[in-house]
């Protein structure tokens, strides 16, 4: 059984306050739901306050939106992996459509930072997903499985289970428009495949794979329902604590 796993990337959003006052609500809110791990992701500026404030909690994980794979020195505006571990944080986002596109991060780099990330006990969150204009090609298998090749190079198979894979059609990031359950489904299983040839079956088997793309209240239970589904990786909807926290309980159906 793998358990489920939601996590909340802000990105560019949440003062410190901001993040401060979601916790509070936030902590209240899913305190008695069990058996789903909850990541939050702030920008950097909020990681010590939530640090403080949830800890080695049980039940929320800090996570980090980006890292450099170098352990120090002259990267101007880059925060390195030790700097991370000291603030509690367990999971890092690494390969997100953004950073690839606006960033222009490689899969070479990806791959680096994936490295460094494991060598550092932060798990990483590796994310990938088609452009619509390959999905129109009829390529999305092709480009999953070339973005999970290039990014898990040289990767031992005994890292394979903690890491997260996130599936992000980017054509759903941020737009509204959710790949249809079946569609995601589709895909996860695609990626499990990918993961199994890299490894092997049973090692892909204890991969948690999130979908991730206009996720919102009202599709999450769908969408989590899928057998190859295994969290989700949630943006715009995890800005507002009542919302995230109606997404993680869709996770089970005791809760909520
Ligand atoms: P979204 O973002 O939920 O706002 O679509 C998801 C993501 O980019 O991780």
């Amino acid at each position: 059984m793998r358990k489920k796993i939601i996590a909340a990337n802000w990105k560019m959003n949440m003062t410190v306050s901001e993040a401060e006052s979601f916790v509070d609500d936030f902590q209240r809110e899913v305190a008695d739901i069990t058996g789903v791990e909850i990541v939050i992701a702030p920008p950097f500026t909020s990681l010590p306050k939530l640090s403080e404030l949830v800890g080695d909690s049980q039940n929320i994980r800090l996570g980090a939106q980006n890292f450099h794979p170098e352990p120090s020195g002259a990267f101007t505006g880059e925060i390195s992996a030790s700097m991370l571990r000291e603030l509690f944080v367990r999971y890092v986002i690494i390969g997100h459509s953004e950073r690839r596109q606006i960033f222009g991060e490689s899969d070479a780099f990806i791959n680096q930072k994936v490295l460094a990330a494991q060598a550092n006990e932060l798990k990483p969150i590796l994310c990938i997903g088609e452009t619509l204009a390959e999905r129109e090609a009829g390529r999305e298998k092709e480009i999953l499985a070339g973005q999970l090749h290039g990014a898990l190079a040289n990767v031992p198979v005994e890292e394979f289970p903690d890491m997260v894979i996130a599936y992000e059609p980017v054509w759903a990031i941020g737009t509204g428009k959710t790949a249809t359950a079946a569609q995601a489904q589709e895909a996860h299983a695609h990626t499990r495949e990918v993961l199994a040839e890299l490894s092997n079956p049973e090692t892909a088997n204890k991969i948690r794979i999130q979908y991730g793309g206009s996720v919102k209240p009202d599709n999450a239970k769908e969408l989590l329902s899928q057998p190859d589904i295994d969290g989700a990786l949630v943006g715009g909807a995890s800005l507002e604590s009542r919302s995230f926290t109606r997404i993680v309980s869709a996770c089970c159906e005791d809760n909520g």
